[in-house]
């Protein structure tokens, strides 16, 4: 088995260490460990993580190949230092069978750049009527822990309480979108001043806030958990710290671009900032990096939504929701979360790696940097600078709001299982 010594990285963030790994998994972690016949990496000035693991990625596969493809997004995966991400049900046909969940689990196993754990829909066809066959997923060879209509919000109270009752039962969990539907009608943009001043149609707060609590309160009564999507509202944060507080079983997740951008930038009316939940306001933005920092929200979780051109580059009203962001997430995390002072990167390797593989239940991923574990790593350096220039995606799409923009960090190497994924910044 090949061996590869990666040398005086710094190991959370912490002191510079020598980390050996021997095939599959971490077999020393020291300081001068001896070279022998291993290849050796200098990772001088470098930030070794556990590899980051994504609770939401939409991959798009299958029946929007246009977009993506699970191939094409584990790749994007592996860029930006991903080892594993979750496959959201909303894709053609949804993936509310054993059959459609295998399929992606096959996909991902044959890609080998990245682990992918597909999410079940929660009703079928996401259609909010009707539970999927939740159990039969979950005894798939998919092995299905987490169950989402995302997208689409289970809005119904009886099938969203049927619902975490069901996946009480292995320990499942309900990730939820929340958006009730009927404020939501014709939204275009964040409800706020911006929205009043260009007359586009408004997405209140409360939309998000009434669902989740209602939802935080159906968990409690049901004793499930339920996992809250894509917070992006300092009132949600409000809810969900409220909910921990009463110790009931409530996770919730944050984007990177929920964690930078505000509505402000929909004044250029490019669709690329048209996104689910909308871009909100600057008091939003603080509050989510305020809640990231304190655990109140557990972790990030990119909802990368890949698009194809035609879908995106045409008027306002007309575009698709959604950004790609597996290939800028850690850059985003680096400038919002690292650059603040507000996370150092030992928290970053628990709100990317470990509090997302605890939460989906994902074995062999989210795990200490120690003798014996898998070696699932990622080798970031954080001084680096550049423009995002997405004609260089592994993405099969180029939705992203930063092109052109300075992000700070860059994923030099990914590891999954020993075997570099990512070299000198490259797919291996
Ligand atoms: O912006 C979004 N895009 N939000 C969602 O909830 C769905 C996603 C998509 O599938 O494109
Ligand atoms: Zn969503
Ligand atoms: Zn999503």
């Amino acid at each position: 088995m090949s061996k590869i010594l990666i040398r005086g990285a710094q190991v959370l963030g912490g002191a510079a260490q020598d980390v050996l790994i021997d095939g599959e998994t971490i077999a020393e972690v020291g300081p001068d460990i001896a070279a022998g016949d291993a290849t050796v990496i200098e990772a001088g000035g470098r930030v070794l993580l556990p590899g980051l693991v994504d609770l939401h990625t939409h991959l798009r596969e299958p029946g929007r190949e246009d977009s993506e493809t699970v191939l094409t997004g584990t790749k994007a995966a592996a860029v930006g230092g991903f080892t594993a991400v979750h496959a959201m049900a909303n894709t053609f046909p949804v993936a509310d069978t054993a059959g459609v969940v295998e399929q992606v689990y096959r996909l991902g196993k044959e890609s080998g750049y990245c682990d992918v754990q597909p999410v079940g829909a929660v009703t079928v066809g996401l259609e909010g009527k009707q539970l999927a066959e939740l159990g039969a997923m979950h005894d798939s060879a998919a092995g299905v822990k987490v169950f989402s209509d995302d997208g689409k919000c289970v809005d119904d109270a009886v099938i969203m309480r049927r619902a975490l009752e069901y996946v009480k039962a292995f320990d499942g969990v309900v990730a939820q979108h929340a958006q009730e539907p009927r404020l939501t009608e014709g939204a275009q943009m964040n409800e706020g001043v911006v929205s009043a001043e260009l007359g586009l149609g408004g997405w209140p707060a409360v939309a998000e806030e009434s669902i989740i609590a209602r939802d935080v309160l159906l968990a409690a009564h049901v004793g499930s958990r339920v996992h809250i999507c894509h917070l992006s509202t300092a009132g949600s944060v409000e809810i969900v710290r409220w909910a921990k507080s009463k110790g009931w079983d409530v996770t919730a997740e944050v984007t990177p671009h929920h964690l930078l951008l505000t509505d402000e930038l929909v004044r250029t009316y490019d669709p690329v900032y048209k996104v689910n939940p909308p871009l909100r306001t600057e008091a939003d933005v603080l509050a989510l990096r305020e809640a990231l920092a304190d655990g109140t929200i557990d972790c990030v979780a990119t909802d990368h939504a890949p698009h194809p051109h035609e879908d995106k580059d045409c008027e306002w009203g007309a575009a698709a929701m959604g950004m790609v962001g597996l290939e800028t997430a850690l850059s985003v995390v680096q400038e919002t979360m690292i650059e603040t002072g507000l996370l150092d990167w030992a928290g970053v390797a628990d709100r990317m790696s470990f509090r997302p593989a605890v939460i989906g239940r994902l074995g062999g991923h989210g795990r200490p940097i120690a003798p014996g574990e898998p070696a699932n790593l990622t080798l970031v350096d954080p001084a680096y600078r550049g423009a995002v220039d997405p004609a260089g995606f592994a993405s099969r799409s180029r939705n992203t709001p930063y092109e052109g923009r300075e992000l700070p960090g860059r994923v030099t190497h990914t590891f999954l299982r020993g075997r570099a994924t990512v070299l000198d910044g490259k797919l291996a």
